[in-house]
């Protein structure tokens, strides 16, 4: 950790107020850091995303496992999600050769800059998540930071996973919302989550992705009877899916192995 404080003092110096004040001076800095493969849990801290941080998220560690053998690879990854673009510089110095995409409900051209491309719409729209795959998928990455709604969680990532290359990773962030109903605090609207133990919770995110892992055997089903066509034939489209403390992780790839049981039959 001194090793950040130096890193921190040594780019932050130059200014008056102390830090890097233009969105195109932490652009040049993450750029300026990239081939040093620092950790992720530092190059989070220093951009000063919410993703790591005391009292907040801590999902750096998930992050290392799941995108550190991408990192050197010449990646197309999109987040939805920017807030002030911390996350957005963060992948730039993280991943050296990515080439990043960037979709918020807010306008943000200025963080459109050399490798990362920005563009403003809804996460809910079709119209407007189909404009960003036809400019710039298929994508290795897709990281859904953004309202953290579950009608939204899901409409994007079955709009989405269809431009995730095989292979590619699908995160959704804050999935805390699935247990969350009633007031959105400072709004008047709502938070779309179901108490875990109604039946209604398969409507959540969370919800869905528990069943959705159920059908990652869907090879095993020994009848076909209750089966959802939708459920089975995405799963044949999923490797791996991973929960973490209010994460899902889901690894594109074939899943068509053939059933065991016959290989299991008694002789
Ligand atoms: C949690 S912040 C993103 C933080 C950022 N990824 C980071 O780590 O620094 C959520 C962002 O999602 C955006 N947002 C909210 N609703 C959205 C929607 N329906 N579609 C796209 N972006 C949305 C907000 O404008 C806000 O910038």
């Amino acid at each position: 950790m001194q090793s950040l404080q130096f890193y921190r003092k040594a780019f932050t110096a130059q200014r008056p107020e102390g830090r890097l004040t233009t969105h195109s001076e932490r652009y040049a800095l993450a750029a300026l850091l990239s081939p040093l493969r620092l950790p992720l849990p530092w190059i989070f801290s220093l951009f000063g995303t919410d993703k790591q941080r005391e009292g907040g998220h801590s999902y750096a560690a998930a992050y290392t496992d799941a995108f550190g053998p991408l990192r050197s690879k010449r990646i197309k990854l999109l987040e939805i999600g920017l807030l002030k673009g911390a996350s957005l510089l963060g992948w730039r110095a993280y991943f050296p050769r990515a080439s990043i995409a960037g979709i918020d409900i807010m306008p943000k051209p200025e963080m459109t800059r050399g490798r990362v491309r920005v563009y403003q719409g809804d996460q809910g729209s079709a119209a407007d998540l189909d404009h960003v795959c036809a400019n710039e998928a298929p994508f290795d990455i897709i990281i859904d930071d953004g309202s953290h709604f579950n009608r939204h969680q899901l409409f994007s990532f079955y709009r989405l996973f269809p431009h995730l290359k095989d292979g590619g990773i699908y995160v959704i962030e804050d999935v805390q919302t699935s247990y969350w109903r009633g007031p959105v605090r400072g709004a008047d609207y709502d938070w779309d989550g179901y108490d875990p133990f109604e039946p209604e919770f398969k409507d959540t995110c969370v919800g869905q992705f528990l069943e959705l892992a159920k059908y990652l055997n869907h090879a095993e089903f020994l009848s076909t009877e209750r089966v959802d066509p939708g459920h089975a034939s995405l799963a044949k489209q999923i490797r791996r899916i991973a929960f973490e403390h209010n994460l899902i992780f889901v690894w594109k790839g074939p899943n068509v192995e053939v059933s065991n049981w016959l290989a299991t039959a008694v002789q």
